[in-house]
């Protein structure tokens, strides 16, 4: 049965915010890993658009510290070019560049050197005196994790992490994931880092939470009175969640082949994403409030004990994974996972979560789709005619095409008593003028505010490892369970098809 779509007009009503966002504070802000991609990539694009949207405070000071760019000239030309290729407004806004460019410094070392510390201090004396950045520093480790505790005893040792004071100079520090490759090495990452700064001083990046879409997921629920009551395992008949990309390893063959499908985006980005979608209205919108009632749903979640892994989780590997660069040629790294979570609380018991990600998919894409329970079958039946309605569904279009659209049953105009299935569909791109920001740009905002909601919280963390770890174990010792191949370019292995079947589902279409 084909699907019409009817387009929603919106209208956006202007209004006063009801809570004012803190101000982001004067500060200067030291990236380690400066001259590497994410940096190209992301961050300091990031930063030219906070800055061409008039977003970042007037005393901001960047310090790069990196290796491969000899000085500061070199740096600066490096991230122009990288910034006029990646940013996501094009061209170049070159008034706009100048002006970031004049707060851009940079410290040649390395971090496992201490000059590389003693520099990096007279840089931070040199900019608290003479650019009013008045001693508050975020430091973003954007390194490998090996290099954390280094970094961390560092700056410790040069005097750079004072202690939290809601009325002194503020210590900020970011990390980038991975946090930790299981249960056991995200609990000692997480005792290391609590020994050189406190819960509030640690901002944990998951560039997932930075997403606009993420961030409605909330407002959706909770700003309309029209879901909440029907968000329930009373009216919700299952919740699938997928992540897929069309990309493959574009270069991070080593890195990927540490680690798979399940450490890369179900441990964090999904799991996230199903709080988001599945928690308890918190008391208020305060960052501990939020991650209380998520670290609760990662609670709930029934652990998959590793006798039960073939029935829950199906794995696969796209054919020709083992002949991209630095892939073993035996390679049992999964590059898809499907999976079934069940949360064992009143709201959500019986209601199966169904998660999947891969790699060399057919489309990108990411989505929560919220499928209700079905109307009585036969309902519109006549004689030896009975029509099986299709479900209601809710989707959240997270990437791209960011949007919700509901699709549900609409009688077809004629004489005949016929019920097709129609979708309403709203798109951020036409409702909004604004186009959204990039996450990283919400991210660093935050940090500066103070304001660590989009963050994960150590408990978080560990909890969404309790969940992973045993099916990383199960697929490392239990030699019986398959890793399916599939072809690039499709939908991932069609055994991934068993897991919804199980309750009469199906996965929806890729594209
Ligand atoms: C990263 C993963 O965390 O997220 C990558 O390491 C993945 O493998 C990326 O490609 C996906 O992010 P996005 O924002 O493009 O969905």
């Amino acid at each position: 049965m084909g699907i019409s779509t009817t387009r929603i007009e919106t209208e956006t009503v202007p209004g006063e915010a009801i809570v004012q966002e803190r101000s982001a504070k004067p500060c200067a802000l030291v990236i380690f890993g400066a001259t590497g991609d994410l940096a190209k990539r992301k961050l300091i694009p990031a930063l030219y658009n906070l800055m061409k949207e008039g977003h970042l405070p007037e005393h901001f000071e960047l310090v790069g510290i990196g290796r491969s760019s000899p000085d500061e000239a070199a740096f600066r030309q490096m991230h122009h070019e990288a910034t006029a290729k990646f940013s996501r407004t094009k061209p170049l806004d070159e008034e706009v560049w100048k002006k970031l460019e004049s707060k851009i410094h940079y410290v040649q070392g390395d971090h496992e050197s201490p000059e590389t510390f003693t520099a990096l201090n007279a840089k931070l004396d040199e900019l608290d005196r003479d650019r009013g950045t008045q001693k508050n520093r975020i430091f973003f480790f954007s390194t490998l994790p090996s290099a954390f505790p280094v970094i961390l005893s560092g700056l410790k040792n040069a005097g750079l992490l004072h202690p939290a004071d809601p009325r002194g100079p503020f210590s900020r520090v970011m990390i980038e994931k991975p946090f930790g490759r299981d249960l056991t090495s995200a609990r000692e990452l997480n005792k290391m880092a609590a020994g050189f700064v406190s819960e509030d001083q640690l901002y944990r990046i998951d560039h997932y939470l930075g997403k606009e879409t993420v961030q409605n997921i909330l407002v959706l629920r909770f700003g309309n009175s029209l879901f909440e009551p029907l968000w329930n395992r009373n009216y919700v008949d299952h919740v699938q969640i997928t992540a897929s990309e069309e990309l493959g390893m574009e270069g991070r063959g080593r890195f990927y082949d540490e680690t798979g499908a399940l450490r890369d985006i179900v441990q964090n980005h999904l799991l996230e994403v199903l709080t988001l979608a599945a928690m308890e209205p918190p008391v208020s919108f305060k960052a501990d409030e939020i991650r209380n009632e998520k670290s609760q749903v990662l609670r709930s979640i029934r652990p998959i004990y590793p006798h039960e892994v073939a029935e829950n989780v199906v794995r696969g590997q796209y054919r020709g994974y083992r002949d991209e660069p630095h892939v073993a040629k035996d390679s049992k790294t999964a590059t898809y996972v499907a999976c079934r979570f069940m949360i064992d609380n009143w709201r959500w018991h019986g209601v199966p979560f169904y998660l999947r990600a891969g790699k060399r998919l057919k489309k990108r894409l990411t989505e929560v789709a919220i499928h209700f329970r079905a109307v009585p079958l036969c309902l519109f039946g006549r004689d030896e005619v009975c029509q099986r309605l299709e479900q209601n569904v809710l989707v959240l279009r997270i990437q791209p095409d960011e949007g919700i659209e509901f699709s549900f049953m609409c009688k077809q105009p004629g004489d005949d008593l016929y019920v097709s299935n129609v979708k309403m569909d709203f798109s951020y791109a036409r409702a909004f003028a604004r186009p959204a920001p990039e996450a990283y740009e919400r991210l660093f905002l935050d940090t500066m505010r103070g304001d660590q909601t989009l963050f994960a919280r150590h408990d978080g963390v560990e909890e969404a490892w309790a969940l992973c770890t045993p099916i990383l174990e199960a697929w490392e010792k239990d030699g019986d369970i398959p890793l399916y191949q599939y072809e690039p370019g499709t939908e991932g292995p069609e055994q991934a098809d068993d897991l919804p079947r199980a309750t009469r589902n199906r996965w929806r279409p890729i594209g």
